[in-house]
């Protein structure tokens, strides 16, 4: 995580630090990484490893997440205006983790279960859900049997697949649950969510796809380029945190335990790093059809 956020999100408690704010104070040397003077805000700090300190007293950037909630989000909610509607994700919270700031670090369509996370701090959301950051998403969905997958859908997705209105999407995993199991194929496949059962039951495919952007109805989009079509889909991880293992009841909040404020600590983008910035940049041109040279016309 870049120095000026951990020194902005940490010392906020104290005045609501903007991120120039907190760089000119890593500027005049009053910051310090591991006893080290660090002067270049955009220095990568390894949370929570590294011990960061500002004027000598250390930095807690567990601060920021105080109103940071994780959510097991039913069917038939939406993820929309905090009380603007009745089916709103946040008419569900306790009044005590309402807040008119509380917002949602990544949307879930209406039909769609699974871990969310909820929290005052745009601008931890803005580093979560940002694309360049890289945090995965495992999402599982049930397929509706009438029309088969395309049988090459994980190579396409695995390339990078463009999705029907031109988009480009980043290449991301695709893995189909087969019954029986076979073991060569299911090493590295974790077991179906619960819910998923009720889908396998009726013999339903169940496809585990994972992500590293976010963009609208992506699941759908993309295994609908692939003939598939989506009748349930579940998000069971964002990063490492996954929910049959936070222990969450369906429709329910809960702040997170130190464990998981470590882990969403570690997730936030270490660098915007150059190279795979340019990466992504590139293949969204090719995407389009364009090439490096044109742009730099
Ligand atoms: N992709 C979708 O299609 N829908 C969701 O809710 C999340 C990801």
């Amino acid at each position: 995580m870049r120095l000026e956020h951990v020194v902005r999100l940490s010392a906020k408690e104290k005045g609501h630090l903007s991120l120039q704010e907190a760089a000119a104070l890593i500027r005049s040397d009053r910051v310090r990484v591991d006893a080290q003077v660090v002067s270049e805000p955009s220095h990568q700090v390894l949370i929570p490893a590294e011990e960061v300190t500002l004027d000598g007293v250390r930095l807690d950037p567990a601060r920021a997440f105080q109103r940071l909630l994780l959510f097991n989000k039913p069917s038939g909610v939406v993820c929309e205006g905090a009380s603007s509607s009745e089916r709103s994700i946040f008419r569900l919270l306790t009044d005590h983790q309402r807040h008119h700031t509380l917002s949602f670090f990544g949307r879930l369509d209406k039909d769609t279960t699974g871990l969310m996370l909820l929290g005052t701090d745009g601008g931890i959301g803005a580093l979560l859900t940002d694309p360049d950051s890289g945090i995965s998403k495992e999402y599982w969905a049930a397929l509706s049997g009438i029309r088969p997958l395309h049988p090459d859908a994980a190579q396409r997705i695995a390339a990078g697949l463009e999705l029907a209105d031109g988009s480009y999407c980043l290449p991301a995993t695709l893995q189909i649950v087969h019954r029986p199991p076979d073991p060569a194929l299911q090493t590295t496949l974790p077991s179906p969510p619960v819910e998923m059962e009720a889908a396998q039951a009726v013999g339903q495919p169940v496809v585990c796809l994972t992500l590293h952007e976010g963009r609208n109805h992506q699941v759908k989009r993309m295994l609908g380029a692939c003939d598939g079509h989506v009748v349930k889909l579940h998000r069971e991880a964002i990063g490492p945190l996954r929910l049959s293992e936070l222990r969450i009841a369906q429709g329910t909040a809960r702040v997170p335990n130190e464990q998981e404020l470590k882990l969403i600590l570690s997730m936030l983008p270490a660098s915007r790093d150059a190279k795979a910035r340019s990466e992504l940049i590139q293949r969204r041109l090719r995407g389009k059809g364009l090439n490096q040279i044109e742009i730099q016309k």
